[in-house]
């Protein structure tokens, strides 16, 4: 028999229903991204052939989630399926109070806007773009403190989306407790390449922020993904349920912002959960001014049936194996081609960095956004920038100059098979080998707010 070396990751569920995708040829594709203005953003869904731009609401619902749609309670007040959902996020997740919202910016919209006082100071394991944004447009200014590690991409870490609990002790001895009303902790931190912060580095964190009365609100729109790296990596988690170690990371924090369109498996949804009554109470008032009433906040009685269904699937053991799984298998073809990517690969995506792929192309000609043009140019596969672009400018008109210049493939949960991995990895290794021929871009229009979404470009 042949020597098995890989273990398998084969999904828990088989296929029912189909999506139609288009075959598109260079010419047409070169037309596209003229059009688009090298921005995949702007690209039409309709010209992209594998779609990994981001695993933001683009997951396929299970058969259950679908007859959870037929279930909706579509009533403008204390819809059915609003009390299933504030059970389940009790249950699951563990916070004591619930406010849904849109999406999960809509949760940090009021969320920010109910504990940051103007010049407070909020440090976190590192930005995510609308995260950070609802902090600054609250009068708040984010201070980075995630460990140094996470600022190199080739640094192996098992868990760079930890703390460093220097970096937020200097914080408050020089600004005051008083400053700071809570750390922004992510789970498997986004823009360091889907990297999980330990148990351990959370529980000390608790420790500390305790001491000085200070909130942890967490960012747990990836949580179960986070889980499944403290269960492979973390010593005494071996033996625990993602559904265990979930809860158990959200035991150390006070309340917490959710886009249900990643983990929880839905195309749209979010919320707010929060253990503070008074907090509670004041979300529960502003969320009828910005998303809806309080028990709908801004979705249909449906969404939250299936959000509600999804959560529960999120936390499945073989679900999150398999999921993780396929990023993990498509990470290590990358590897094998040469390509240089984060490493230790992370939970939701593959991120390509730029600034190794393409180092004749200085920061300021966008290495990364030309990268993303390039791949779809090459096969289709529609990635996403995650360097200067994405990192936008300073209140002071500066640009943010991020160290990690990415590219993301960001992988879409239960909707591409193991040949589409093959497919992207093959693309992404013909454009390597014609790396030295690719020239950079320069921007023609500037949107002012989240300028990745709408930024267009010209081939230098
Ligand atoms: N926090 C994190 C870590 C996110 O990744 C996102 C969205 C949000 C908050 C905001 O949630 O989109 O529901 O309003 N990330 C998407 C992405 C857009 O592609 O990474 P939202």
């Amino acid at each position: 028999m042949k020597q098995v070396i890989r273990k398998s990751w084969a999904e828990p569920y088989k296929i029912k229903m189909v999506e139609l995708l288009k075959m598109t040829t260079p010419a047409q594709r070169k037309k596209a991204l003229k059009e688009a203005g090298f921005n995949t953003f702007l690209l039409k869904s309709e010209d992209v052939y594998i779609d990994l731009l981001t695993d933001s609401g683009t997951s396929a619902m299970s058969d259950r989630q679908w007859a959870g749609m037929m279930l909706g309670d579509e009533a403008y007040a204390g819809s059915r399926n609003f009390y299933h959902l504030e059970e389940v996020v009790k249950e699951v997740y563990g916070y004591k109070y619930l406010v849904p919202t849109h999406q999960g910016r809509g949760a940090e919209h009021i969320l920010s806007q109910i504990l940051i006082k103007k010049g407070d100071i909020i440090p976190g394991n590192m930005y995510f773009t609308t995260t950070r944004l609802h902090q600054e447009l609250a009068g708040g200014k984010f201070e980075d403190i995630i460990i140094s590690e996470a600022h190199d991409s080739e640094n192996e870490f098992p868990f760079k989306g930890n703390v460093d609990l220097n970096k937020l002790e200097a914080l408050i001895k020089k600004h005051g407790a008083e400053k700071i009303p809570y750390v922004s902790v992510a789970t498997s931190v986004n823009m360091a390449g889907g990297q999980p912060i330990s148990m351990k580095n959370l529980k000390e964190l608790r420790v500390l922020t305790k001491k000085h009365g200070i909130r942890i609100i967490h960012d747990m729109t990836r949580v179960a993904e986070n889980a499944y790296f403290i269960q492979q990596r973390e010593k005494g988690y071996q033996n625990k349920s993602i559904k265990q170690i979930v809860k158990e990371i959200n035991s150390y924090t006070d309340g917490a912002t959710m886009s249900a369109k990643k983990d929880a498996l839905v195309n749209i949804g979010g919320f707010l959960a929060i253990n503070d009554w008074d907090v509670f109470e004041e979300a529960r008032n502003m969320v009828v001014v910005y998303e809806g009433l309080h028990t709908y906040g801004g979705l249909a009685g449906r969404d939250m049936e299936a959000m509600a269904i999804g959560i529960k699937e999120s936390v499945d053991d073989d679900h999150i194996r398999a999921r993780v799984g396929q990023v993990i298998y498509l990470g290590e073809q990358m590897i094998e081609y040469g390509i240089p990517i984060v490493k230790p690969i992370g939970g939701h995506g593959i991120f390509v960095d730029a600034r190794k792929f393409l180092p004749q192309i200085p920061q300021d000609e966008y290495p990364a956004q030309t990268l993303a043009a390039e791949l779809y140019l090459d096969s289709g596969v529609r990635t996403m920038e995650r360097g200067v672009v994405s990192a936008g400018r300073k209140a002071n008109g500066e640009n943010y100059y991020p160290k990690l210049e990415l590219v993301r493939f960001t992988i879409p949960r239960r909707v591409y098979t193991q040949a589409h991995m093959d497919v992207i990895a093959e693309s992404t290794a013909r454009v390597y080998e014609r790396r030295n021929k690719i020239k950079g871009l320069k921007m023609v229009y500037e949107p002012k707010y989240l300028r990745f979404f709408q930024a267009r470009f010209e081939q230098l």
